[in-house]
């Protein structure tokens, strides 16, 4: 039987609860898929950073290095204990960024989906959703203002100031635009390139390169939309969205919008795709003032790890099967109290419930 390695990095605050439900998940699907994981739990984040004085300790580096695919948790601290770890220290630049360079994962997957018998959760009216939200964003992780070179300092005048450069070149441009036409094939055969091209010259280039790439793909329709018009269309006209690729800043910002019009970030898996090794994280925080109550979704985790079956090892039925299974326990009405929508009958689980309906439904 083939075994797979797989680094579990639980992250913080709601990350080890809605790990543990992911982990149950992983073991559920074992039998069904015919294959074994050998899960590898490691210390990553804020709470790494107390326990071993750094958010990406030596050790989980070699495990991560080791492992097949990468599952992670959130990460991050309330406001408290964060002021505790120096700025260069704190976890996502001293965790996450590093990790998003060291596997070079500049494709990032985040499926905005909500099929029509969950669009109650949506916080748009049904009439403007009939047949639910399904959009595939992709956002480039590893360029632009989260990567460039940064200044800080007090100029002539004897006033602080800062500067942060945003870069691309025209290969990683080329590289995630191949992204999001192979995925637009793949569905809809619609791709909408982000850009702001109206002001910033980054953009210019974007549109030149997506341009270029896209005489490969006459199959696939391209618009371009400029990314303030974006942010209205998503909220006034999801539907006429397939898939979007953009830049890591607009990306970030567009695809929490994106959990907006879904109800919650907690509806957010993600996938972030790398040249030889991916990682596999929720799109949203680890939540600190709900962590430990049992009351958080895990869905985002479990939405991470049918990613990570699909894309890390083809186990494309496998993912489907945990797809399935996930929103046929949203759909028979159990929410978790995170997830509860006002004035909504619902039956209330906990995390750990949640997780367990998820793992019947599984089985049955
Ligand atoms: C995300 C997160 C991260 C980002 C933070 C935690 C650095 O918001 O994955 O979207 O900005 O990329
Ligand atoms: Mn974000």
């Amino acid at each position: 039987m083939k075994t797979y390695s797989i680094a579990v990095l639980e992250g913080d605050g709601i990350g080890p609860e809605i790990t543990r439900e992911a982990v149950k998940v992983f073991r559920a699907i074992e039998p069904i898929a015919g294959v074994s994981f050998d899960l590898r739990f490691a210390p990553f984040g804020g709470q790494a950073w107390f326990d071993h004085g750094t958010a990406f300790p030596e050790d989980t580096k070699r495990i991560c290095d080791e492992a097949d695919a990468i599952l992670k948790g959130p990460i991050g601290l309330g406001t408290e204990a964060s002021r505790q770890i120096p700025v260069d220290e704190q976890p996502e630049r001293a965790g996450l960024l590093p990790m998003r360079k060291r596997y070079n994962t500049y494709a990032n997957f985040r499926p905005v989906y909500l099929p029509p018998e969950l669009c109650h959760f949506s916080p748009l009216r049904k009439e403007r959703i009939p047949d639910g939200i399904d959009i595939m964003m992709i956002r480039e992780l590893v360029g632009g203002l989260y990567f460039g070179e940064k200044e800080r300092g007090v100029n002539g005048a004897g006033e602080r100031y800062v500067k942060e450069t945003l870069e691309y070149t025209d290969a990683q441009i080329r590289r995630i635009a191949h992204v999001g036409f192979q995925e637009a094939r793949r569905r809809r055969k619609l791709l909408h390139s982000v850009h702001k091209s109206n002001v910033l010259l980054s953009s210019v280039l974007w549109n030149e390169v997506v341009e270029e790439v896209a005489t490969e793909y006459p199959d696939v329709r391209l618009e371009h939309i400029i990314v303030d018009a974006a942010a209205t269309a998503l909220v006034l006209r999801p539907q006429a969205f397939d898939v979007m690729v953009m830049e890591n800043m607009f990306g970030d910002i567009l695809s929490d919008l994106g959990g907006g019009i879904l109800g919650s970030l907690g509806l957010m898996p993600s996938a972030c795709v790398g040249t030889e090794k991916s990682y596999y994280e929720p799109s949203h925080g680890s939540a600190p003032d709900i962590a430990g109550k049992g009351i958080a979704n895990p869905y985002s985790m479990i939405g991470s790890v049918a990613l990570l079956l699909e894309k890390s090892f083809g186990l494309d039925d496998a993912g489907r099967r945990i797809w399935d299974a996930a929103r046929a326990v949203f759909g028979a009405g159990y929410v978790t109290a995170d997830l509860a929508v006002p004035g909504q009958q619902a039956k209330m689980v906990d995390t750990a419930g949640f997780g367990d309906l998820v793992v019947a439904a599984l089985k049955s």
